[in-house]
């Protein structure tokens, strides 16, 4: 294999999961990659190394969100507009502003106090499977638990939340170039701020302690987010906090198949559960890139960067940088320290739900182990073809009780 033959933009390399061939050419050959590509007419830097995407992150001086949108891919000038109302697609202050509505429910103070009632919301979604025997794991286990979580945090009604199922998954499957013109995302962002809107104005009339109230009430200086505001932030925090998480809990499960002697190894001695979450997120990488500008001429891995240049940060690469993990190509359940960068890699956007993410995920695993003896596959995983979200989309499995 080639550099020239590398083209880790294009979303069909993802089909068999993480293109790790790629991403180790790269690292050792060309970490910050000029890639050019008819798809992509500006063009982008590939940045693969770890310390190279940390360095990026930490900088929104030196590469914004706010020039481009963080999500790769093109859009019309219109729907960018709309994009950068998002905090995802903002630089500070204006990003702190927003982020500030929402820190305080997410410390790991307020998550740790959520711990007992993930754990019996996951025993109730396990007891389910094993009931079922057979079924689609990422409907039946990995995808109830964070939606559950987001509805209730966000004041979402919980038998609404088949709703969010549906609309994370049509806004996922834009980024699957499987799907012609990006299945129907553009109709679901029109019905998530209808259902947006409808639960802010109820909220109005009967404030509530949770997140929708927060965002459509006024802050102490009495001012509001608009309603497109207040939309994009219910649609970032619904998508956000939903699919990656699911991803992570199904991803982990193909790990765990593919390596019998780590999920042994959780079933004697559930305490590795925490270990276990962080290993899954560095394996799974549920978000595989974002993107950033830069706002100045500069040098980043050897490479000249020019103003406005796009750089893609792949958070997939950097979590199996040889430099930085031993054995990166080894599932180990109880890796420590485990420095990997699947939230990201520090700075202003660092993932907001990062401590609840791995709260979700070390519940469901505690759970998993003492109740399921085994997870046996009955077809192999679909997986999502997209170059944003190393996402699985069905996995048939049958479960074998404890
Ligand atoms: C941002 C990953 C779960 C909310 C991010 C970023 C990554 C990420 C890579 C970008 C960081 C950066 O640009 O520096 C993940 C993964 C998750 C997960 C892998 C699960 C395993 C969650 C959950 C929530 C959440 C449960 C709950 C609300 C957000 C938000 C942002 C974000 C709102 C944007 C933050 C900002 O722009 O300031 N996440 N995330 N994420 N995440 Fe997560």
């Amino acid at each position: 294999m080639s550099l020239e033959t590398i083209d880790v933009y294009d979303a069909a390399r993802y089909e068999i999961g993480i293109p790790h061939q790629d991403f180790q050419l790269l690292r050792a050959q060309a970490p910050v990659f000029r890639h050019a590509d008819p798809q992509v007419p500006e063009g982008f830097w590939a940045v693969t190394r770890h310390p190279d995407v940390v360095r990026v992150s930490r900088s929104s001086e030196l590469f914004s969100s706010s020039r481009r949108t963080a999500i790769l891919g093109e859009m019309s000038e219109e729907a960018r507009a709309q994009q950068q109302l998002m905090m995802l697609n903002m630089d500070p202050p204006a990003h702190t502003r927003l982020r500030s509505l929402v820190n305080r429910g997410f410390t790991p103070r307020v998550i740790a106090q959520m711990r007992e009632h993930l754990r019996l919301a996951s025993e109730v979604i396990v007891d389910k499977a094993l009931a079922a025997g057979t079924g689609d794991f990422v409907e039946l286990v990995a995808a109830d638990l964070p939606l559950i979580v987001i509805a209730e945090l966000m004041g979402v009604p919980l038998e609404d939340r088949h709703r969010l199922f549906e609309w994370s998954n049509r806004l996922a499957s834009a980024t699957d170039l499987q799907l012609e013109e990006g299945g129907d995302a553009a109709t679901a962002v029109f019905e998530i701020y209808e259902y947006a809107n409808n639960l802010g104005a109820t909220k109005r009339a009967n404030p509530a302690d949770d997140i929708v109230t927060k965002l459509t009430s006024p802050d102490e200086n009495g001012e509001a987010l608009s309603e497109l505001e207040f939309d994009l932030f219910f649609l970032l925090l619904m998508f956000a906090g939903n699919e990656t998480t699911r991803n992570a809990i199904t991803g982990g499960m193909i790990a765990m198949i593919n390596n019998p002697g780590q999920w042994e190894r959780l079933r004697a001695d559930p305490d590795l559960a925490p270990t276990a979450a962080d290993e899954i997120v560095r394996w799974v990488s549920p978000v595989n890139a974002f993107r950033r500008t830069a706002t100045q001429d500069l040098e980043l891995g050897g490479q000249l960067i020019r103003e406005n240049d796009k750089v893609v940060i792949f958070y997939s690469s950097a979590n199996f940088d040889e430099d930085v993990f031993t054995d990166p190509y080894t599932f180990d359940i109880g890796r420590s320290p485990n420095p990997h960068i699947g939230f990201g890699g520090g700075g202003a956007h660092f993932c907001l739900g990062r401590h609840l993410a791995i709260l979700e995920i070390e519940q469901m695993y505690r759970v998993l182990v003492e109740r399921v003896r085994r997870v046996e596959l009955l077809e192999p995983p679909t997986r999502l073809r997209s170059n944003f979200v190393n996402g699985v989309t069905a996995m048939p499995v049958r479960f074998v009780p404890a």
